[in-house]
């Protein structure tokens, strides 16, 4: 059985980051009266915000298919000539993970976007020529969680570039009501708010954790979503008052404990908590950021009196130089 989509598919239906859906309203709008395809459009922000939820709702409101990719799955220039060349008419190409892409793929994307030509090489040696297929026009939309890791010559290619960011408690509220109302769970106004502001600001977490609330209040309370029921299977999740679970705690408690709080390098890091160097930066490290519970100096991470604060730990008054 597959788990019902949460995902709003019109952008009525959207919660939250109102900035950018202004500026994609208008992006719609100008783009449908000329008859022509959207401008190439670039996403980015940490996972879960609505990066693919709002490239489909794109194609959606454009009334074009959308097809859907991603960097590192793009790994010859021949294969993105294979998606190129398939391509119809004013349809969307989702690239997910954008950056990703490699040199060789990412040469063959420059034209692409900017003339809608396919350039391809024939031929070996002195008599290798160069030819160009016309494509049809369509759009790209790519996303990424690290804009800094797409090279200047991609991103200047993206016409309307949009950062996502983290949802307040507010929007958070409303998704997980409408997320429950489709999952046909009761819930009164403390639940929702209870699992909303345990969510880290992320759609994707807030519906994940509505899930789990839900088996809980099935199985055991009457399948009624209160505040009582959230806060015990919240606690049956080991996730705490802030929303952190046990691994975002676990890479604050290295921090702290293994290199007195720092500064450590991202890669020492990663190493120490068994994480991936990717983990740390894309998933881990934003939500503490936004909490103030650690820092980025140029000698590295380090914790602040809040996260020692919040793990209950000492903070070390006078022992760390000052930077
Ligand atoms: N489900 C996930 N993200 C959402 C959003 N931004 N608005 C409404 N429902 C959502």
């Amino acid at each position: 059985v597959v788990e019902k989509s949460l995902r709003p598919k019109k952008l009525a239906e959207y919660i939250g980051q109102e900035k950018v859906l202004a500026n994609l309203k208008i992006a719609i709008a100008a783009a449908k009266q000329r008859k022509e395809p959207l401008d190439h459009t670039l996403f980015y922000g940490p996972p879960g915000l609505g990066k693919t939820t709002l490239s489909t709702i794109l194609a959606n409101e454009m009334g074009v298919n959308i097809k859907i990719t991603s960097g590192p799955a793009i790994e010859r220039a021949g294969d993105l000539a294979a998606i190129l060349t398939n391509l119809k008419k004013d349809d969307l190409l989702f690239i997910d993970e954008v950056h990703r892409l490699n040199r060789a793929v990412e040469e063959v994307m420059y034209p692409a976007m900017e003339d809608f030509a396919l350039d391809i090489i024939v031929g070996k040696g002195p008599s290798a020529r160069n030819l160009r297929l016309k494509l049809p026009r369509f759009t790209v939309v790519g996303a990424t969680t690290r804009l800094a890791l797409l090279t200047s010559p991609l991103r200047d290619r993206f016409g309307s570039v949009h950062r996502l960011e983290f949802y307040s408690l507010e929007a958070m509220t409303d998704i997980v009501r409408r997320s429950a109302a489709l999952l046909k769970s009761p819930m009164d106004d403390a639940g929702a708010l209870e699992i909303a502001r345990r969510a880290r600001g992320t759609p994707r977490v807030v519906n994940r954790l509505l899930r789990r609330v839900r088996d809980f209040a099935l199985v055991m309370a009457d399948n009624h979503i209160t505040l009582e029921v959230a806060q015990a299977a919240l606690a049956s999740l080991e996730i705490d008052d802030l929303g952190l679970d046990e691994n975002d705690r676990r890479v604050l408690r290295t921090l702290i404990e293994t290199f007195n709080g720092g500064p450590v390098g991202l890669t020492t890091l990663a190493a120490a908590t068994a994480e991936e160097v990717d983990a740390i930066e894309d998933v881990y490290e934003p939500y503490l950021l936004q909490l103030g519970f650690i820092q980025r100096t140029p000698r590295g991470r380090i914790a602040t009196r809040r996260a020692y604060d919040h793990l209950g730990l000492s903070f070390p008054e006078a022992s760390r130089p000052a930077d």
